[in-house]
């Protein structure tokens, strides 16, 4: 197929005066090897779950700092990277999470905070209170947004779509634990301000998601949850030829 002819090319010739560009690191690959390494993927992204059993036995931190390594190559509104990965292995910083996360957790479940309709949602999962796994895994990864910057002077710079940005490093973060054989929760013990003060972290961060990282127990269980099918999830809006046999996320998992 002949190369498009861009009306408006990218970058400008202003663009490029101004700034460095580069050639894009890309890699082609035939369409055999396209499909396989996308089912793959999607084999192993599959046997992925959220796991609320962990062994105590240790991991190194290198595999830590890689899967963090992984996630901060995410994309990010105008690349303002606005994450920040505070991790620690200590017993007693652990233990002093675990109780301030279990004190919210408590009222969440045992008091006026958490809604029938929240409760109702909730119960296939199996939750409540109780979060000894936040003592138990070797590894408590706390993803920071960092909600704005401060400047060199001391004034606030906007970040752009930090919500956004942070979730997609949070489901990278997840991808790459997966992808060597760790396991993690995404563990949101609401309202989570304990963890900046924990954490000694600044006015301009906020907490976003409690990662517990390590191996499953023996024998660990976990919910039977159904996930959505391709077509439940993926619309068609253009006409396209039909592929052949697409793969469905809702296939057993
Ligand atoms: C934003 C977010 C917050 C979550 N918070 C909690 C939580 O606080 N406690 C918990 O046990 N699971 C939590 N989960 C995990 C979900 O319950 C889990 O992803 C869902 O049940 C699907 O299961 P799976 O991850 O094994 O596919 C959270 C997941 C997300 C995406």
């Amino acid at each position: 197929m002949p190369d498009p002819i861009y009306e408006h090319p990218y970058p400008t010739s202003e663009a490029l005066a101004r700034y460095p560009f580069e050639p894009l690191d890309h890699v082609r690959y035939t369409d055999a090897e396209m499909r396989e390494r996308g089912t793959g993927l999607l084999a192993e992204m599959r046997r992925r779950r959220s796991v609320r059993m962990f062994s105590d036995e240790p991991v190194d931190r290198e595999l830590i700092d890689t899967a963090i390594g992984t996630a901060a190559t995410a994309p990010s509104g105008a690349h303002c990277q606005p994450w920040k990965f505070v991790i620690t292995n200590d017993a007693a910083q652990k233990r002093r999470v675990r109780l301030a996360a279990e004190a919210e957790e408590r009222t969440n479940y045992l008091g006026e905070r958490m809604n029938d309709e929240w409760r109702d949602a909730l119960g296939p999962l199996g939750t409540d209170h109780h979060k000894e796994f936040l003592e138990v895994a070797p590894w408590l990864v706390v993803l920071f947004e960092e909600r704005y910057r401060i400047g060199a002077d001391g004034e606030r710079l906007h970040n752009y779509y930090v919500k956004e940005s942070v979730g997609i490093a949070a489901g990278m973060f997840i991808t790459a634990l997966h992808h060597v054989g760790l396991v993690t929760l995404t563990h949101t013990p609401s309202p989570m301000a304990f963890l900046r003060t924990e954490f000694d972290r600044p006015e301009n961060e906020r907490p976003f998601v409690l990662f517990p990282v390590g191996y499953p127990m023996p024998d660990t269980l976990v919910p039977t949850l159904e996930r959505k099918a391709l077509d439940a999830v993926r619309v068609v809006t253009a006409d396209e030829p039909e592929a052949s046999t697409p793969p469905n996320p809702g296939d057993s998992q």
